[in-house]
């Protein structure tokens, strides 16, 4: 059964938590999906953890609708929200929707996400207006890593939490279906939740958020470049993978790999007569 927007409030009414996690290509979306997971997001984190930026900020509308297209090949059952990229609803409302639209045309997408509260009201409800689902993103939001000075918690002050709690309300009066709570001190995330009617997804947000979301490489220890206090090893699949290519290494180079039963043969009598 297609996990949609209906899912999502039934499950914030029945106390049943929410899983996510980021996907960026058709075979991993598959596992995925084959695993039970209820939503995958194709997050612009894949601007770092896919193509190697520094952050999410060159992340183009073109890339998240190429992911998103074939993250939602893989997807039966799986909710896919696709991420809206930087700059491609920052401009206007107009700008809002049309790459809101075009993520859901061309990339296939059953939701958009995208990062902000109270000053990005208009916009959500624009694109909800256009009958696209939308779910927000608040607290440390990756693409203000500018203006914020850093990947940093947010919610700590008192006028920092007014304004979380704030932008919460905001995001759910403009219609947002959830909301992504990333790097929010656990009590406030819970206070947060039980204010709101829509989901909360947790990333370093605690435990009582209605909602769990990770990136992939994170949870399976495929990315070392900088790992937040909030990710967990499920698997180490990072030493898999380098175990598995130096064991090809090995192999080709000492002439084992390719064996007979990975071999196509033909008959000796035609090759003989074809040879120069
Ligand atoms: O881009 C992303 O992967 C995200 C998650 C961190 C929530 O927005």
């Amino acid at each position: 059964m297609k996990f949609t927007t209906a899912s999502f409030k039934k499950a914030k009414e029945s106390g049943e938590k929410i899983t996510m996690l980021t996907a960026y290509d058709y075979s991993t979306a598959k596992l995925m999906d084959e695993a039970g997971i209820d939503a995958i997001l194709v997050g612009d984190s894949l601007g770092m953890v896919m193509l190697g930026y520094e952050n999410t900020l060159p992340v183009t509308v073109e890339d998240m609708i190429h992911h998103g297209a074939a993250v939602s090949r893989g997807a039966e059952n799986a909710m896919v929200v696709v991420d809206m990229p930087f700059m491609s609803y920052q401009t206007s409302v107009y700008d809002a929707v049309v790459s809101a639209g075009r993520i859901i045309k061309e990339g296939r997408a059953d939701a958009v996400k995208l990062e902000g509260g109270v000053k990005y009201k208009e916009h959500i409800r624009a694109i909800v207006d256009a009958q696209i689902p939308v779910m927000a993103h608040i607290g440390m939001t990756p693409q203000s890593v500018n203006a914020f000075g850093g990947f940093k918690v947010q919610g700590k002050s008192i006028e920092q939490a007014k304004q979380l709690i704030a932008d919460a309300k905001a995001v759910e009066e403009a219609g947002a279906f959830a909301v992504t709570l990333e790097c929010v001190p656990a009590d406030l995330a819970a206070y947060i939740t039980s204010i709101l009617s829509i989901p909360t997804i947790g990333i370093g947000a605690g435990n009582a958020c209605d909602g769990q979301v990770l990136v992939y490489q994170d949870m399976l220890a495929m990315y070392s470049d900088f790992t937040p206090k909030f990710v967990k090893h499920f698997g180490n699949v990072g030493e898999e993978m380098k175990k598995s290519f130096k064991a090809y290494i090995d192999e080709v180079k000492n002439k084992l790999f390719p064996a007979e039963e990975h071999t196509f043969k033909i008959d000796k009598e035609v090759l003989e007569q074809c040879k120069l």
